[in-house]
């Protein structure tokens, strides 16, 4: 059966937390490893927006934190579909930091997260199709479908 297609807009989530201390590493800064989570969390509901069904990673491309992240900052986190297959999705997931009080905005990393959806037996099961609807979310479709293939690669 196939399913009607869908355009990211319809599952684009944004997901914001304030950074506490019990976020902070030994220096003080927000913990690598606790965006990383968020990063995941973000993405993983963006694929359960879009498949409706329960999702798995299945794979995380490297990430790389371009500016350190601060307690008492907000963390926000934006995540859309940009690509699927049969039954599996990469999701792009961004992240910015914003000093409440001065308004300052820093684009610390991003990521690109593949999940799988599982049917009721824990099987992958088939999504709705990525309905892109820009020039560019269809150039992004097509270098997506190039890391796929890398990816499968390097299996
Ligand atoms: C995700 C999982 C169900 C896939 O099982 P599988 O036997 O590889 O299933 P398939 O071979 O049918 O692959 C399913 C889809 O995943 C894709 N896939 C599998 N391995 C992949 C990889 N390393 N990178 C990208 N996509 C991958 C396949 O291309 C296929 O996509 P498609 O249907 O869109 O073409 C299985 O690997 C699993 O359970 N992994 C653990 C997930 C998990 O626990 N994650 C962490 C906690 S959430």
């Amino acid at each position: 059966m196939t399913l009607p297609p869908k355009p990211s807009r319809e599952s684009r989530i944004t997901v914001s937390q304030l950074m506490q201390p019990e976020h902070a590493n030994g220096l003080g800064n927000v913990h690598g490893g606790w965006i990383m989570k968020l990063v995941d969390e973000t993405g993983g509901l963006c694929a359960m927006r879009h498949a409706r069904r329960p999702c798995v990673t299945v794979a995380i491309d490297s990430m790389t934190f371009k500016e350190p992240v601060h307690v008492s900052e907000l963390l926000e986190l934006t995540a859309e579909v940009t690509w699927t297959g049969r039954t599996s999705m990469e999701v792009l997931v961004n992240v910015i930091a914003e000093n409440p009080l001065t308004g300052d905005r820093v684009f610390t990393n991003s990521a690109y997260v593949v999940y799988v959806a599982l049917d009721d037996r824990g099987h992958p099961t088939a999504i709705p199709p990525l309905q892109p609807e820009t020039e560019e979310e269809r150039t992004r479709f097509a270098e997506a479908q190039q890391r796929h293939e890398r990816r499968l690669q390097n299996k």
